[in-house]
């Protein structure tokens, strides 16, 4: 699949294997690679085992606010759809303002309320802290075409 909105070289996205049911999608400019997305195989939210999660979303930094983050998301959309899924999840830490909005714009709803989880990260002096962090479910409808 080959994306451009005609102000840079084309986003080329390509969808390798990356375990059972789960598929990593790259967009690479000019042949590097500058994102990815996963969608995993459904049965990874508790909440929505029957529907595929799509997680760890990620563009390079001096590639941001070009539509790449985009691009990704809406190819991921596709592939499930193409799978059959009907709902497609995901979650984002309740402050990433800028998923949120790429999310809202593509037509993905939060829903519930955000839960908290919380995880050891070491800090520069290799000193365990404990990080919380408050998670937002979103969840997308996928359009049957075929009916
Ligand atoms: C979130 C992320 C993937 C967005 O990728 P991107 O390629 O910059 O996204 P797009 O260019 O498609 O942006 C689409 C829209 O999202 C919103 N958006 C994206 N980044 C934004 C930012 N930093 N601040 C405000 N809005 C932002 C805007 O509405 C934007 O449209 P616009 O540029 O026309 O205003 C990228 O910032 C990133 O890799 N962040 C770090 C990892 C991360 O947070 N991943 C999400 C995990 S759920």
């Amino acid at each position: 699949m080959v994306w451009s909105d005609g102000a840079m070289d084309p986003v080329e996205i390509s969808r390798q294997e990356a375990g059972p049911g789960c598929a990593l999608l790259t967009a690479r400019v000019l042949g590097a690679v500058v994102g990815s997305v996963v969608l995993a195989a459904p049965g990874e939210s508790s909440d929505w085992p029957l529907a595929p999660v799509l997680r760890d979303l990620a563009v390079e930094p001096l590639w941001r606010r070009r539509g790449i983050g985009t691009a990704l998301v809406a190819a991921a959309e596709s592939l499930a759809a193409e799978q059959g899924a009907e709902l497609l999840v995901l979650e984002v830490d309740a402050g990433n303002g800028a998923a949120a909005r790429l999310y809202a714009a593509l037509g993905w709803l939060p829903v519930g309320e955000p839960s908290g989880y919380s995880y050891a990260s070491l800090n520069e002096d290799g000193v365990a802290t404990l990080v919380q962090v408050e998670r937002q479910s979103w969840a997308k409808a996928l359009m049957d075409d075929a009916g």
